[in-house]
């Protein structure tokens, strides 16, 4: 979708559709109001007679406005506008863009951006809009013999902005706004993709297609045999039982000064679950081809980075790996050593997001990172603990946990902070290794999880990211939902307006 920004009064624009918003109960917003005293106030008259109320969800096409210069108007439904929230906001903005792409227009001007939201700016509101635009219109059909793709779908959107000194902001906005959708689109694309054909050298692919596309992006891919030399015991064990060879993909980018530390995102790519020899329950387990949404998380805010062009240096570090129980399978019991030299005793070969991603965090040491952040489908106890709306967010450092807090806040891509305390450390104790891949009991599981890999994190500071509950939807929404890159872009966003980033202003 192409976007736009303009700043106009709606009776003077010339196109196929304008939005405009209607407040509970049957109350024109201010531009709506301005449009209708241009046609008579036809609009009045319509709510007068209780053809809309206004309340969220709700909208109208309206054809031949008398006196109008656009073809059609589509009134959509605000609420009450004391209660326009955040979620509203999206609510709306999705709305708009579904009901606009049913309309047959194929360009459209949205009064949307002037409407107060609590506590948000123009700048959060375009980027809500843009955001909210590109996901009501995705759809994973690649795989369909016949497309469900709507027939004339909205080309154009054009985002009206109060005044002309809000341009530059609101072009700005759209510029992240899309550079941010189109991670989430590649994110939600990857994580979608059936697990028989998205094994780790698929991945490996992607990474490569991907540096193909952005010149600014270089993948490289480390291979089983360079990974025995390393001494990536643990991730390896993970890989034993699959018939498909494990890869370490990494993605550099390197947009900021030779003297700038990089961030390290690591994302766990477990391109398919069984539990290995600790196999899981049948029911739901085609859904254990998502456990590789953190790798595709990567790489979607990667390639935010690089659309955005931010002067930072940034590396992507994939394990990708398949868990399958195979006749050369670790087993339960086994004791492998991992790239720390810390030995594990694996009890549990379900537990194989720790496995492959300590390897990776120690690997990562290479790199001297300002920082680096995990994100893993590492744990169902996540999903009991803090159900489906935030990421689990862990870290050994308050300010960098601060830090994703804010950008959370900024992005609406929402965590909760858990505990690591030493007192939970214990239970990892093993009778034969350094540590056991489990706890002995079932309690806390998230956060011993994030214990485990905090043993492999002593040497910078670090982040843990769980998105067992996040990084898709079950049931008959089931699809990838493309998180947390929103909540990455914006950290990295934030990072590099911190090193002094223009935001790309003086650009263009
Ligand atoms: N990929 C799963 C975690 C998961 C399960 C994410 C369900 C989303 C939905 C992970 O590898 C796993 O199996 N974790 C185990 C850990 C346990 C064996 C300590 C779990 O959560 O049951
Ligand atoms: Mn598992
Ligand atoms: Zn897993």
């Amino acid at each position: 979708m192409e976007f736009a920004v303009k700043s106009g009064h709606p009776e003077k624009q010339r196109t196929a559709c304008l939005a405009l918003g209607v407040y509970e109960s049957r109350r024109l917003t201010p531009d709506a109001e301005r449009f209708d005293r241009a046609c008579g106030g036809y609009l009045n008259n319509l709510l007068r007679r209780g053809d809309l109320e206004g309340k969220p969800g709700q909208s109208l096409l309206l054809f031949n406005l008398p006196g109008a210069l656009t073809e059609r108007v589509l009134l959509v439904g605000c609420g009450r506008e004391r209660e326009l929230d955040d979620r509203r906001f999206r609510q709306l903005a999705a709305h708009t863009a579904k009901a606009l792409n049913d309309t047959g227009a194929m360009d459209a001007v949205v009064y949307l951006a002037d409407l107060p939201v609590k506590g948000r700016d123009l700048d959060w509101k375009i980027r809500q809009i843009v955001e909210a635009v590109e996901e009501s219109h995705y759809h994973f059909d690649q795989l369909k013999s016949k497309k469900d793709a709507p027939r004339r779908p909205l080309r154009k959107m054009t985002i009206n902005v109060p005044g002309r000194r809000d341009l530059a902001i609101g072009e700005q906005a759209v510029r992240e706004g899309s550079a941010i959708a189109g991670g989430v689109k590649l994110t939600k694309d990857l994580g979608n993709m059936p697990p028989n054909l998205c094994t780790p050298a698929w991945l490996a692919e992607q990474a490569q297609a991907l540096a193909g596309e952005f010149p600014t992006l270089q993948a490289t891919v480390l291979e089983e045999a360079e990974m025995e030399q390393l001494g990536m015991g643990a991730l390896l064990a993970v890989s034993r039982g699959s018939a498909q060879p494990a890869k370490l993909i990494r993605v550099n980018y390197r947009q900021g000064s030779a003297l700038q530390k990089p961030f390290v995102l690591v994302g766990k790519g477990v391109t398919f679950d069984t539990g290995g020899i600790s196999l899981k329950p049948g029911e739901g387990m085609d859904e254990m081809k998502y456990d590789m949404c953190g790798a595709a998380s990567v790489l979607g805010t990667l390639r935010a980075c690089a659309e955005l062009q931010l002067p930072l240096n940034v590396t992507g570090l994939i394990p990708a790996v398949e868990n399958m129980p195979g006749g050369q399978a670790t087993r339960p019991g086994d004791i492998v050593t991992s790239l720390s030299g810390q030995t594990v005793e694996i009890l549990n070969t379900d537990a194989e997001g720790r496995l492959i991603l300590c390897d990776a965090l120690s690997y990562a040491e290479r790199d001297e990172p300002a920082a680096v952040i995990d994100i893993a489908t590492l744990t169902g106890a996540c999903i009991i603990a803090l159900g489906r709306h935030p990421h689990g967010l862990f870290s050994n450092h308050p300010p960098l946990a601060h830090a994703l807090q804010i950008a959370a806040a900024a992005s609406s891509d929402r965590v909760w902070e858990l505990p690591l305390w030493d007192d939970y450390q214990e239970g990892l104790d093993s009778n034969f290794a350094d540590m056991a891949n489990i706890a002995g009991s079932r309690d806390g599981g998230a956060i011993m999880a994030a214990c485990f890999l905090s043993r492999f994190a002593k040497k910078f500071h670090w982040a843990h990211l769980d998105i067992a509950g996040t990084a898709w939807k079950t049931g008959k929404a089931k699809g990838a939902t493309g998180r947390p890159v929103p909540l990455l872009a914006q950290y990295l966003l934030d990072r590099a307006v911190e090193a002094g980033w223009d935001n790309g202003r003086a650009a263009h």
